[in-house]
């Protein structure tokens, strides 16, 4: 591939000891720059990939490249502190005995006496830690020791940084703030950053782009807006949101749902069993025998099981009739604070920019 790229994965598999397979056929290209995050359910092989980035894993099926050389390949394998690469790992651990300043001047013995505290100085204040250099870690807050942990991968300038869920054990504030400064210096550094999170929204959040992964495998790589608003296959439209799911067949080149019939994609012929799913906010709601909204399909009146407040939209719990007479139960998303009562009628559009056909799974 690409001696431009930072870290490249080609064509890699890997098995433990026990033989099983956990990833199967990785092809990855991280690019100068660029804050690349993999996202994934639990157990699904993100912790596992990195852990081959690092060098802590031999890759033996497949091969690694940093910087366009050859890392891990089954006969090469450059030791995780020969390849210029930072970690922060959930669970990074500082070193007890060590102050603040030397955890985070750990890494810096080629430097001289001098230059290696104003390094520390530099790096301590760019993650909003300077008054603490000489603090030991037991005296740190939870998210006060990843700053420290995240200044000492930095430190010494990588040009690659793997973090495998460095905010995970922070609450949801502090793990904003924390993310917020991490992507900052990471930026101002000029780093390539390879981030680990379970959660779609931080990874939309935090990344350049996505490789969402399901049993080992890469599903879709691509830019948060691309994977959210062209998901490729039904798991990546779910790990983004909650969806109404329904089966369906095309008839005329559409897909029948209970809200009209929407387009199905090219290639599905005449009878294809299909899968819908569509997104919560995808469903419009206004009064009934209102205007059907501009843009939407269908104009379906439904009666409204129950409505709750969630912040900055109310989430409905609607019931509709379906084409062949059965009610269809259905959850929809409205923004705004207009709160429908149990057992009103409201009218209901479907917005197809948020509704994904695909060919049904076999099973
Ligand atoms: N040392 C090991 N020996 C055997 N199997 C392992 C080992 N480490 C991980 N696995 C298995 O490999 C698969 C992938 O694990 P991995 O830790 O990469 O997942 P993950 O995506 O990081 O999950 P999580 O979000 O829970 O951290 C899992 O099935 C796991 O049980
Ligand atoms: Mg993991």
């Amino acid at each position: 591939m690409n001696g431009d790229n930072v870290l490249e994965f080609e064509y890699v598999h890997h098995a433990f000891e026990d033989g099983v397979m956990v990833l199967h056929d990785i092809n990855l290209a991280i690019r100068p720059g660029e804050i690349f995050c993999l996202l994934g359910p639990s157990g699904c092989g993100k912790t596992t990939t990195l852990r081959l980035a690092a060098g802590l894993e031999e890759c033996r099926y497949g091969r690694v490249l940093i910087n366009g050389k050859v890392v891990s390949d089954g006969r090469v394998h450059v030791p995780p502190e020969k390849r210029g690469v930072g970690l922060v790992f959930q669970d990074t651990a500082l070193f007890p005995h060590l102050t603040v300043a030397g955890n985070v001047g750990f890494g810096l013995s080629a430097l001289g006496e001098e230059a290696r505290r104003a390094r520390v100085v530099e790096i301590l204040r760019q993650v909003g830690m300077d008054g603490y250099a000489d603090a030991y870690p037991h005296v740190l807050s939870g998210g006060q020791q990843q700053r420290v942990a995240l200044a000492r991968a930095l430190a010494p300038d990588p040009k690659l940084v793997l973090l495998d869920e460095p905010f995970s054990g922070l609450d949801a504030q502090l793990r904003s703030m924390i993310r917020e400064e991490m992507l900052a210096v990471l930026k101002s550094q000029g780093a390539t950053a390879l981030v680990v999170t379970h959660d779609p929204e931080e990874a939309m959040y935090v990344a350049d782009r996505i490789a969402i992964m399901n049993l080992g495998r890469v599903e879709q790589v691509g830019r948060p807006g691309e994977l959210y608003c062209h998901p490729v296959n039904p798991f990546v439209t779910r790990f983004f949101s909650s969806t109404n799911r329904f089966s369906s067949r095309v008839t005329d080149g559409k897909a029948r749902t209970p809200f009209g019939p929407i387009p199905a994609p090219a290639g599905l012929g005449e009878d294809c069993k299909v899968e819908v799913l569509i997104r919560p906010e995808a469903l419009r709601i206004g009064p009934a025998g209102s205007a059907p909204r501009p843009g939407g399909i269908g104009a379906v009146e439904a009666r409204v099981v129950t409505a709750r407040m969630l912040r900055r939209a109310v989430f409905m719990h609607l019931c509709v009739g379906d084409f062949d007479g059965t009610h269809v139960h259905f959850h929809a998303r409205d923004p705004g604070h207009h709160m429908p009562a149990e057992g009103e009628m409201v009218m209901v559009t479907l917005d197809p920019e948020q509704t994904f056909v695909f060919k049904a799974q076999e099973t």
